[in-house]
């Protein structure tokens, strides 16, 4: 049975509305990255691939869900880092604690990053009791996972 016309009509014109109210410049950018820059950490901290998230707001805990895991070279030091498909934590102001899903490949090893802090112009990134500071501006772009097809270019 054909759909009725008025329906794919109806549908189109729900998909123009929800699509020109949201403000955000990037199309590709999430909530989960507003979300992000909302508790003062920088948007590059997730690449491009969310599909959504879930944050509970009393206690923090979030899940943010990928379209699948990612690859990417993080700046400055080009670390390759991957992310799996479901990255959970706590997200409070300033602090992401019990970080489970992102990994970062340095000195010949892969670490779980357990825990981001912001502290002023840097973050600093927790691996157990160890961290590393690194300027929060190298993370003001949400990248494109490297293990899929880029975007075409225009
Ligand atoms: C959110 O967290 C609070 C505190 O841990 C908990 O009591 C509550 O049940 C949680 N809400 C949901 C929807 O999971
Ligand atoms: C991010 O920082 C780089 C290098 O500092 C700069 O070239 C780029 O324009 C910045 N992008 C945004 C969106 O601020």
């Amino acid at each position: 049975m054909a759909i009725p016309q008025s329906l794919i009509l109806l549908a189109l014109l729900l998909f123009f509305t929800l699509s020109t109210a949201n403000p955000n410049p990037n199309p590709k950018l999430s909530s989960a990255h507003e979300e992000l820059q909302h508790k003062g950490f920088p948007i590059g901290l997730l690449p491009l691939n969310v599909l959504g998230y879930t944050l509970n707001r009393t206690s923090g805990a979030f899940a943010v869900n990928l379209d699948g895991s990612c690859k990417l070279t993080l700046p400055p030091d080009n670390y390759l880092a991957t992310y799996s498909e479901r990255v959970t934590g706590k997200l409070v102001e300033g602090k992401i604690a019990e970080l489970d899903g992102i990994r970062v490949r340095a000195l010949f090893q892969w670490w779980s990053i357990t825990g981001i802090r912001s502290s002023g112009d840097n973050l600093v990134f927790e691996v157990g009791v160890l961290s590393a500071k690194y300027p929060a501006r190298n993370f003001n772009e949400s990248q494109e996972c490297e293990n899929r097809p880029r975007r075409s270019s225009s």
